[in-house]
């Protein structure tokens, strides 16, 4: 074990922030949309399988590498690659850039969010009565350059803040206030979005199976979002793993973990959908859902200003919980591969994410010209990143574990703080099982149909 190394508060501590990484723009902007493009409940079935099969058992082999290791990723890589170690060393960096194109775009989104909250202040939200106007007026935005760099700018320096101040006094605390708020405002917009009139069609929407248009891709599409949404794939869990002692439960908090981002995606699929339907609003919106079609939705509504700065806040604290994780991977690394300090990293690193955003923040406007196979930078950044690179990661990790560290040592690690009575023994071999035969197959799948070798 390292001896400096900080460590967490406790246990929750590292659960909440870890589910803070998870809960993210994900959630909110991107799990309704692709529910509502995908069969609704039907969709959530399968999401939920591959969650369980993929997503919880890779998570719990990351948190795993970083409890074992108690280094970042390319350390971490370093000290347990015993034959081809230049290639997994490529492979912990692979996790950094991973880690700086996301956070270079999400940054983006995350900013075009907190500029909202001023939006919905000064009651211009509650003006944008119809889709069209709600639309031309978020166009007329992010073709503003001084706008979307302005609100990127901030919101990357809060990132850059929070992380300033380390594990225990920053991330940590900043998890433990910022994630019980965002789940009272969650909840209070789900409970004041099923009693609106009319709330029961978004319920039948996104409760109803419509296994008609579920066809292969609709796995594949499940499968890639449930490692976007769990932050899996790029380090960042084993990072948060790294902080963690080895008393703790890994097998426990990486349940809570999922359930946590589970619960929270169906909560605000439940919060977006009602008060579409109930409003009488497209919800086949896609990815504008957000930002075109609920600033009209809001206007119709009775306090809808509040709803409105509500959703926003949520959206922004859900956004900065795990842009901070990202960063905290970033810095972990570079904090572990060179010798320069904890400040001077987070200051270098924060300015290096905020530049390399500029061409994804000016992709809708100024630079829109810019594009490669029709896509533009902002578009480029995405896919390369969470549909090539995620599950690529995640399928090394899987193999890393399973095939590259002895059985014995990795169960080893997971019993610790978890116990070996007989059901654990059994929970742990069917973990192992899971990580070692059935996802990287399924992730192999999933890559396959992301570079469009599979349709
Ligand atoms: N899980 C985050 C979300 O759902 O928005 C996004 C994310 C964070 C992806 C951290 C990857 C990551 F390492």
């Amino acid at each position: 074990m390292q001896e400096n190394r900080e460590h967490w508060g406790n246990k929750l501590g590292f659960i909440l922030a870890a589910a803070g990484s998870a809960v993210g723009l994900g959630n909110i902007w991107k799990f309704p949309y692709i529910t509502g493009q995908n069969g609704g409940a039907a969709f959530i079935i399968i999401y939920l399988i591959c969650i369980l099969v993929v997503g919880l058992p890779v998570l719990i082999a990351e948190i795993l590498l970083g409890r074992h290791s108690q280094r970042s990723p390319v350390s971490t890589f370093r000290l347990y690659a015993q034959k081809h170690k230049t290639l997994w060393i490529a492979v912990g960096w692979m996790f950094f850039a991973t880690g700086l194109i996301i956070l270079a775009y999400y940054n983006v989104v995350a900013g075009w969010s907190l500029g909202y909250i001023l939006e919905s202040l000064t009651g211009k939200i509650a003006s944008l009565t119809s889709a069209s106007d709600a639309a031309e007026h978020f166009r007329g935005l992010i073709t503003t350059p001084a706008w979307i760099l302005f609100w990127q700018f901030v919101f990357v320096s809060a990132g850059g803040l929070i992380v300033y101040f380390g594990v225990k006094n920053g991330i940590e605390r900043i998890a433990r206030l910022l994630m019980p708020l965002f789940f009272i405002i969650l909840l209070f917009l789900v409970v004041w979005g099923i009693s609106l009139e009319g709330s029961d069609k978004g319920l039948r929407f996104l409760l109803k199976p419509d296994w008609s248009t579920v066809n292969f891709k609709t796995v594949l599409i499940a499968l890639g979002h449930a490692f976007f949404t769990l932050s899996v794939g790029m380090g960042v869990l084993l990072t948060y793993g790294s902080y963690l002692n080895k008393h703790d439960n890994i097998f426990f908090s990486g349940v809570m973990i999922t359930l946590l981002d589970t619960v929270i995606a169906l909560l605000a699929g439940l919060a977006i959908f009602t008060s579409v339907f109930a409003m009488g609003f497209d919800p086949a919106e896609g990815p504008g859902l957000v930002f075109h079609v609920l600033p009209a939705v809001f206007s119709s509504m009775p306090q809808g200003g509040l709803f409105s700065l509500l959703f926003f806040s949520l959206l922004s604290i859900a956004a900065l919980t795990s842009t901070i994780s990202i960063l905290e991977m970033l810095v972990s690394t570079l904090m572990d591969e060179t010798k320069f300090s904890r400040h001077h990293i987070v200051i270098g690193i924060s300015l290096v994410i905020f530049l390399l955003g500029v061409p994804a923040a000016l992709s809708f406007g100024e630079w829109s010209h810019i594009t490669v196979l029709k896509l533009n930078m902002f578009d480029i950044m995405d896919y390369v990143s969470a549909n090539i690179l995620l599950p690529l990661g995640g399928l090394l990790v899987a193999l890393f574990v399973g095939w590259y560290m002895t059985k014995k040592g990795v169960l080893n690690e997971l019993f610790q703080g978890y116990g070996t009575d007989l059901s654990k023994q059994r929970a742990g071999s069917i973990w192992y099982f899971l990580v070692k035969f059935v996802a990287p197959v399924l992730i192999f799948l999933v890559f396959l149909s992301a570079i469009g070798v599979l349709r």
